[in-house]
Order: C-alpha cells, then sequence, then structure tokens
C-alpha cells in the first residue's frame, strides 16, 4: 500500500521537493514540504529582522547627538551639550560671586549670567518644535527665541531678589506688590518643575559628626552636568539684544521698549488674544 501510494505520487508534478524525497508516505512527505515552506518563511523573516535592526540602528544613531542624548524635543543648542562630572559647593556657607547680600559686584554677576537670554533662530527651528515668535526686524527671517535654562537663571535671580525684597523692590504700590508675590510664585513653580524635569540621580550620603547626636547630609558630591560654558558661548554666538530701543515693534501700539527699559515687575495677568504679524 505503502509502494502504491509512493509510485502514484512520483507520477505527480515532480517538482523539486519530489527528486528531494526518500521513498516515504504522503503524510511524511506533506511534513516536509510544509517544512521547506517554512524554512523559506523563515528565511524572509530573518531579512526582514535584519532590514528592521539596520533602520533602528540608524534612527538610534541619528537621533543621539555627539553628547549622547536623545533629543525627544529638538534643540538648535543640542550640538553644543556636552556632559561632565562636577563636584558641588555644597557647604552652608558658599563663596559664589551670586551669593551674598545686595553689592555692585553680585549684581554684575547675575547680569553678566543673563546677557545671552535671547537669541535669534531661524523659522525652520521654529517650525521644528511646533512653535511661533516675533520676527526680527532688518533679519533674512530670524525670530526671537531663548534657551530655557536662561529662563531658570532668570527665576533664580528674582528669588534672591525677593529675599532682599527692601534693596530691590522699595516702595511699591499694593498692585505691584501683588503682581511680584505672582511672579515669585510662578520662579518657584518653573523651578521645581525645572529640577523634576531633569531629576538629577547622583547620590548624597549621610555623617555622623562628634558634636551632634543627628546626621548631617553630604551633598558635595559629583553630577553629571552640562558643561555650561559650552551653552553659554553658544548663546552667545545667537545673543540678540531684545530690549534695544526701537528693535521691538508692536504691530499695534508701536516701540516695546522705546527706552530700553522694560518693567520692574516684569509680570502680567495679560490674557488677551496673540497679536499675529503680517
Ligand atoms: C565650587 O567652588 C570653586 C571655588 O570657588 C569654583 O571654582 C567652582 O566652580 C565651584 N563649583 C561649582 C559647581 O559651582
Amino acid at each position: 500500500m505503502a509502494f502504491d501510494k509512493f509510485a502514484s505520487s512520483q507520477s505527480g508534478e515532480g517538482d523539486l521537493t519530489e527528486t528531494l524525497l526518500p521513498d516515504t508516505n504522503n503524510g511524511e512527505r506533506s511534513v516536509m514540504i510544509s517544512r521547506r515552506r517554512r524554512f523559506g518563511n523563515f528565511t524572509v523573516f530573518l531579512v526582514l529582522q535584519v532590514c528592521c535592526l539596520g533602520i533602528y540602528t540608524a534612527a538610534f544613531f541619528s537621533l543621539m547627538p555627539k553628547a549622547g542624548r536623545v533629543n525627544l524635543v529638538y534643540s538648535p543648542a543640542a550640538g553644543a551639550v556636552k556632559l561632565e562630572k562636577v563636584r558641588f559647593n555644597a557647604t552652608l556657607v558658599i563663596e559664589s560671586p551670586y551669593n551674598g547680600p545686595p553689592s555692585d559686584e553680585v549684581d554684575a554677576a547675575w547680569t553678566a549670567l543673563l546677557d545671552n537670554m535671547n537669541i535669534a533662530v531661524p523659522k525652520s527651528d521654529l517650525d521644528r518644535v511646533g512653535t511661533a515668535s516675533i520676527r526680527i526686524p532688518g533679519t533674512d527671517n530670524m525670530y526671537f527665541a531663548g534657551l530655557s535654562v536662561f529662563h531658570e537663571l532668570h527665576c533664580l535671580k528674582r528669588l534672591r531678589q525677593y529675599t532682599w525684597k527692601d534693596h530691590y523692590f522699595p516702595d511699591m504700590s499694593a498692585e505691584d506688590e501683588r503682581l511680584n508675590r505672582l511672579h515669585t510664585d510662578h520662579c518657584l513653580e518653573i523651578l521645581r518643575q525645572a529640577a523634576m524635569c531633569r531629576a538629577d540621580i547622583s547620590l548624597f550620603t549621610l555623617q555622623w559628626s562628634e558634636k551632634t547626636t543627628q546626621p548631617r547630609a553630604d551633598f558635595s558630591q559629583e553630577h553629571e552636568c552640562v558643561n555650561f560654558d559650552a551653552i553659554f558661548q553658544w548663546a552667545g554666538r545667537h545673543r540678540v539684544d531684545a530690549g534695544k530701543p526701537g528693535l521691538l515693534v508692536h504691530p499695534i501700539h508701536g516701540p516695546a521698549y522705546p527706552d530700553g527699559t522694560s518693567s520692574k515687575i516684569g509680570a502680567t495677568e495679560d490674557m488677551s488674544p496673540t497679536v499675529i504679524e503680517s
């Protein structure tokens, strides 16, 4: 019976599979054929996998700038990001040009730190993050922008000033006091979000001291930091003086800073619609 079946199958189409088959019955043969097909499918699957891996690897490396960060959000300054280890100064009293009671030196240090707050970016940068801004007059389609780290530093400057309120904000009206309070609270929330956004996961430790019963913390540890100097210099190369008298002109109301100064409070509750420039 087995021979008969084999003989009848020999008289079949005689495809390539047939010649490779030992003398066997139809049941086993069909298993062999489907194995062959499966092997064919597997090759296609393997080739597809290799292709996918290639595409994935290419995408991975193209999304990874030199510093090894993945850009979920586009920034034209991504190329200026250099990571480095930095040990924080974390004693109770810290010597720093930005620290201490009001003085011309401390004020000058903060002013210099915020010098590259405003930069010029091409329209294509705004398009890549899906946002809009004010066009810079007299340029070839460049727009006002800034790196967020400088807004955070501006907020720290505000908070420091608020701790010396009588010096920095003297003789204010009740309304200005109220707006100043709102600006301060805004800055606290900005810095909370920034700290949680960066989520620095470097460790701090505890130690016993000879004098006190309770442990003291050691925050003078190494952190993974972006080299700030490189970012500051990148911003400096794209710097634009937004406060330059007459540069920023409101389409309806005219020059924004006719004499180069802005409001000391710097906060607004204005929620009116955005005016689109023509
Ligand atoms: C710590 O203090 C030293 C000396 O004042 C200074 O050079 C260094 O930049 C400070 N480090 C940080 C992270 O601020």
